[in-house]
């Protein structure tokens, strides 16, 4: 046996002791893991009941109009074209490698049930998400091969899922466990990586782009889709705020000087490589929308993380230059937002994490 924490697959100990809320641990937990109840960890089990209320197919979403204006001439300019594929094209795989992230590095070492329940929810919604890139591919007549590679082929793209895939790649040898302080320390890293920077950072900016062109009456779908999607993906980021903080706070000899500067660091790199990333997708302006302001709006963002991480902020006085984000965010109150068929899917009023 390579480590001693429960994994949920040991030999069943008939009549064993039953577990008890004092024994679960979010990581090296020795307690079998599969008793949900009782439950510990109760902002886990309320994201996995709030996750179910939110759910969505985005085949239900119309696309009508978004295909008429994508085929005509004059329906968008060139700039909002290469801006729209490009955004595509970086959700498209983000989705995919956030899911393996999920089931190949992070379940097996989250020895807590409740989480992992969130986890299974979370594994189904990224489903969804590539589900919709497919969905848009296949309504707009896209070319998949041009969209699903350009994490291959667009430099930009390619550096953002390089820097996140090394730490997943890190957690993947057969020998990889929590219980040495340089593992679990590599475990928050991917933590980090993909809940903090992936989820928290990189998709922001992707939203406000998408979201921003849904408040000129274009991409309407594709707009709403994307609402949902950051709906769900707000509150991917706070329960992996809420691991994070919840294994530091069970653990805090992992979280050293040296440990929070490298976390700044990542973050720090983060936000260059979504600099470079917008330019590359809005080598111009367009209306509403340039890459002087979807950096300023990453800082904004990033300090936003800095906060919940407990954490100081890396870009004092960032200011918001995307103030109706928050406004998009509170589907309760704008169901119409973007003016498209009222979709009546329940909200669970659980919106607050952003
Ligand atoms: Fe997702
Ligand atoms: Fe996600």
């Amino acid at each position: 046996m390579q480590n001693q924490n429960a994994t949920g697959l040991e030999a069943i100990e008939a009549g064993a002791h039953r577990v008890s809320v004092d024994e679960k641990r979010m990581i090296n937990c020795r307690a079998d893991v599969n008793q949900l109840l009782p439950l510990k960890y109760e902002w886990a089990w309320e994201k996995y009941l709030a996750g179910c209320n939110n759910h969505w197919m985005p085949t239900e979403v119309p696309m009508g109009a978004d295909i008429a204006l994508w085929r005509h001439p004059d329906g968008l300019t060139a700039d909002e074209r290469l801006m729209i594929k490009r955004n595509l094209g970086f959700f498209a795989t983000s989705e995919s490698l956030v899911a393996n992230n999920i089931v190949l590095a992070i379940y097996r070492h989250i020895t807590n049930p409740e989480c992992r329940q969130y986890l299974l929810r979370q594994a189904f919604e990224e489903a969804i998400h590539t589900h919709t890139f497919q969905y848009i591919v296949e309504s707009l007549d896209l070319d998949e091969g041009e969209l699903f590679n350009m994490y291959r082929e667009v430099p930009s793209i390619t550096d953002k899922a390089a820097w996140a895939l090394k730490y997943t790649q890190n957690l993947e040898s057969g020998h990889f466990d929590t219980t040495s302080r340089e593992g679990a320390q590599s475990f928050l890293r991917d933590l980090v990586a993909f809940y903090v920077v992936f989820e928290g950072m990189w998709f922001y900016t992707g939203f406000a782009q998408i979201l921003s062109l849904g408040r000129q009456n274009k991409m309407t779908g594709i707009a709403e889709m994307y609402q949902y999607i950051l709906r769900d993906e707000s509150i991917h980021l706070n329960f992996g705020i809420d691991v994070i903080n919840q294994i530091r706070h069970e653990n805090p000899e992992l979280w050293t000087n040296d440990f929070e500067q490298e976390v700044l660091t990542m973050l720090r790199e983060a936000v260059e490589l979504e600099v470079a990333y917008a330019r590359d997708t809005m080598p111009r302006g367009m209306l509403g929308l340039n890459a002087d302001m979807c950096e300023e709006y990453m800082h904004f963002i990033t300090n936003r993380r800095c906060a919940q991480l407990g954490l100081k902020e890396l870009y004092p006085g960032a200011t918001n230059p995307f103030p109706w984000m928050s406004e998009v965010m509170d589907l309760q109150k704008e169901k119409n937002f973007f003016e498209t068929r009222v979709t009546d899917y329940r909200t669970g009023g659980a919106l607050q994490w952003d």
